[in-house]
């Protein structure tokens, strides 16, 4: 199979910043218990703006980053849990903000908090057998709209926003060699949906999911590197999904991964489901962190469960 790579990032969060003093003034909680237990100091939420917009925004960044047009783009799929609509899906009504060619195949994906990586290695999938060789993976969620405002458990945990990132598939680039899981539960994270009574609120069980991630996290780094031949030394950067600034701390410890080489936006974002890998991937490749060349080991983990990792090279 032909590989991908990055050609560039884009992300768009709406303008309403929430931090966790303005959160203290609507659950008992404070300040000092949000930042010290997950690293989050405020987050961005949905006024103005609705997911499709987040969407445009960040697939035109990334577009324009990766100096690739609407119509050279064969392949559009969008991770996520809570599009504006059902139907069209975020994906089709893309194809039309974005003017993407009509052939270009285009549909969401819920794999929660890891579907950035089920995208990516979707698209890498269907552009080996795509008439175009570009790919738009979006990840997108608006985690405010499932917010329950009486369990401050989670309330304080979500944001929104949306990253995307434009990918190429070459002949003779290796895969990203992805690594996919999933282990079906609904007790430790869920949100009901149309099929049911009760209303479409996250519900979670912060401390089994905390032990699920810090086991997931290493499994998928090292199913990465073994794919790939590689040790941690030659990844060139390290982005994990962003749930819990104690979770990444924990695991950049036991691998030694020094401060330069990995990223954390948790504090200004705090978590925002598919959204927070490509977001991050985005601010770093702005800051000139990630160039050409650049391997990025990325991981995520979230509700169903899953988990994923893959090595991502930027073009
Ligand atoms: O993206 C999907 C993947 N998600 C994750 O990876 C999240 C993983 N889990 C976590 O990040 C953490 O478990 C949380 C941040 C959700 C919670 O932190 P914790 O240290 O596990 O807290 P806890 O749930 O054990 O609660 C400790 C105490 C409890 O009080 P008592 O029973 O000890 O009196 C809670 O009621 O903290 C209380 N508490 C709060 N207090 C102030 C829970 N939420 C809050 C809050 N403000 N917002």
């Amino acid at each position: 199979m032909n590989g991908i790579k990055i050609k560039g990032m884009g992300h768009c969060v709406p303008a309403q910043v929430l931090t966790n003093e303005d959160i203290a003034q609507r659950v008992e909680t404070s300040d000092d218990w949000i930042t010290s237990r997950t690293g989050i100091r405020q987050r961005r939420h949905c006024a103005a703006e609705g997911h499709l917009d987040l969407c445009t925004g960040a697939a035109q960044a990334a577009l324009e980053r990766a100096g690739v047009t609407a119509d050279q783009i064969g392949v559009c799929v969008v991770a996520t849990l809570a599009a504006d609509t059902i139907v069209p899906s975020a994906a089709c009504a893309l194809q039309r903000t974005l003017g993407l060619p009509e052939d270009t195949v285009c549909f969401d994906l819920n794999a929660a908090c890891t579907g950035f990586l089920f995208a990516l290695h979707t698209v890498e999938c269907l552009l080996n057998a795509a008439s175009r060789s570009y790919g738009l993976v979006l990840g997108c969620d608006v985690l405010s709209r499932l917010t329950n405002w009486e369990d401050r458990s989670t309330c304080v945990l979500f944001g929104d926003g949306a990253g995307a990132a434009v990918v190429e598939c070459r002949t003779g680039w290796p895969s990203i060699g992805a690594v996919l899981g999933v282990h079906g539960n609904e007790s430790l994270l869920f949100c009901p949906g149309i099929g049911s009574d009760e209303p479409s609120c996250i519900a979670m069980e912060g401390q089994a999911v905390y032990k699920f991630a810090v086991a997931a996290i290493p499994w998928c780094l090292d199913q990465v590197l073994e794919k790939h031949h590689i040790t941690v030394d030659a990844v060139d950067f390290f982005v994990f999904h962003q749930a819990n600034a104690r979770i990444l701390d924990r695991v950049v410890r036991k691998y030694h991964i020094p401060p330069e080489k990995y990223g954390k936006n948790i504090d200004a974002y705090g978590n925002t489901s598919a959204a927070s890998i490509p977001i991050l991937l985005s601010e770093l490749q702005a800051q000139g962190k990630l160039t050409s060349g650049s391997r990025v080991l990325v991981v995520g983990f979230g509700g169903g469960l899953t988990w994923g990792g893959a090595l991502v090279e930027f073009a």
